[in-house]
């Protein structure tokens, strides 16, 4: 079974990519063969951003994914754009691609809202590129975050178009959602998504954060009204909380809800920030001690690359002569 997802190279990542994704491609190399994760630095350049940051933000997400439990014996990571093939089959799936498809998307409608400039059209093209991702390694189960549903939706009738129009070539994929954590939200906002790219720094929590800041930012977390421990739709801030700290523990939500069900915010807020210290203190040990060696870092892309790309050869060949691209074969 073939388990492929990416990430973004965003830099610094936080506390919900860490439960919503992160842990999620530890665990698959356990059971995938292989396990492919890649650095999404083309899909990077379809908002507004900085070329000179971008190349060493790709080592930062490296260094976290590794600092995080993937290890290059038992997966293959690599960065998106050492693998032309992502770039040519995207442009190939396009062919079998509904315009108006790629209008429904939600990440696109938002994101092109708040773009203050330009509305790019590799904005606009972004999940085709996903697709390619996914389908040119014959993907079986895409392991995201609840906010990727849609795009993998779309991934798999983008393969069953393609197979229908040309040949049956390409693999429809599953996707898996992690039941809790997959939807962290912003501890100042906590009506929108943990999130780097619109976030202020008070509302995410830092995988490489320090002790005290973590500490801090969960006794600063908005709550709500009220004062009890329980879920609740008009509830925002505490249900995240309570998510947190049952993710973090490996415990059921209900768990927490029954421990500090008779406590106020205060007491529960605190038991937060420890667990979450406990949980990221480590990871962010091992990130600063990699994220130091570049060289390091690049060689294991290179060797990542060059596995993918051994996939990947094969697959965009048979793309490429089902959709009569290329001298006749
Ligand atoms: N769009 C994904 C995100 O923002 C990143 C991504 C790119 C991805 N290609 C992918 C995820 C392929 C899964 C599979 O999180």
């Amino acid at each position: 079974m073939v388990i492929f997802s990416g990430i973004q190279p965003t830099g610094r990542k936080h506390l919900g990519n860490y439960l919503g994704a992160i842990t999620q491609y530890v665990e698959g190399q356990d059971r995938a063969d292989p396990a492919i994760y890649c650095i999404v630095d083309l899909h990077a350049t379809g908002v507004a951003y900085d070329p000179a940051a971008l190349p060493g933000f790709v080592l930062d997400t490296t260094a976290m994914l590794l600092a995080a439990g993937l290890d290059p014996e038992r997966c293959i990571l690599f960065r998106q754009s050492d693998v032309k093939e992502h770039a040519e089959l995207c442009w190939m799936l396009s062919s079998v691609t509904p315009y108006g498809d790629l209008q429904r998307m939600h990440q696109f409608k938002d994101k092109s809202a708040r773009e203050q400039q330009l509305v790019r059209t590799s904005l606009f093209l972004y999940p085709v590129l996903q697709a390619a991702d996914i389908l040119l390694y014959r993907t079986d189960e895409v392991p995201v975050g609840e906010d990727q549903r849609q795009h993998v939706e779309l991934a798999r009738e983008i393969a069953r178009r393609f197979n229908s129009t040309y040949a049956d070539v390409l693999v429809e994929p599953e996707v898996r959602v992690p039941p809790v954590g997959a939807r962290i939200m912003d501890l100042q906002d906590p009506t929108a998504k943990m999130s780097t790219t619109y976030g202020t720094d008070a509302g995410l929590v830092y995988i490489d954060d320090e002790a005290d800041a973590i500490r801090r930012k969960l006794k600063r977390a908005q709550t709500d009204s009220g004062s009890e421990v329980v879920r609740g739709p008009d509830k925002a801030g505490v249900s995240n909380l309570i998510e947190i700290l049952a993710v973090a523990r490996g415990a059921a939500p209900e768990d927490v809800e029954r421990e500090f069900g008779g406590q106020g915010y205060g007491a529960f807020k605190q038991a937060v920030g420890e667990a979450v210290v406990a949980l990221l203190a480590p990871v962010r040990e091992r990130y600063l001690e990699l994220r130091a060696d570049e060289a390091a870092l690049e060689s294991t892309l290179a060797a990542g690359a060059d596995r993918a790309r051994a996939i990947a050869t094969g697959v965009m060949a048979d793309v490429r002569e089902v959709m009569g691209v290329g001298p006749r074969v």
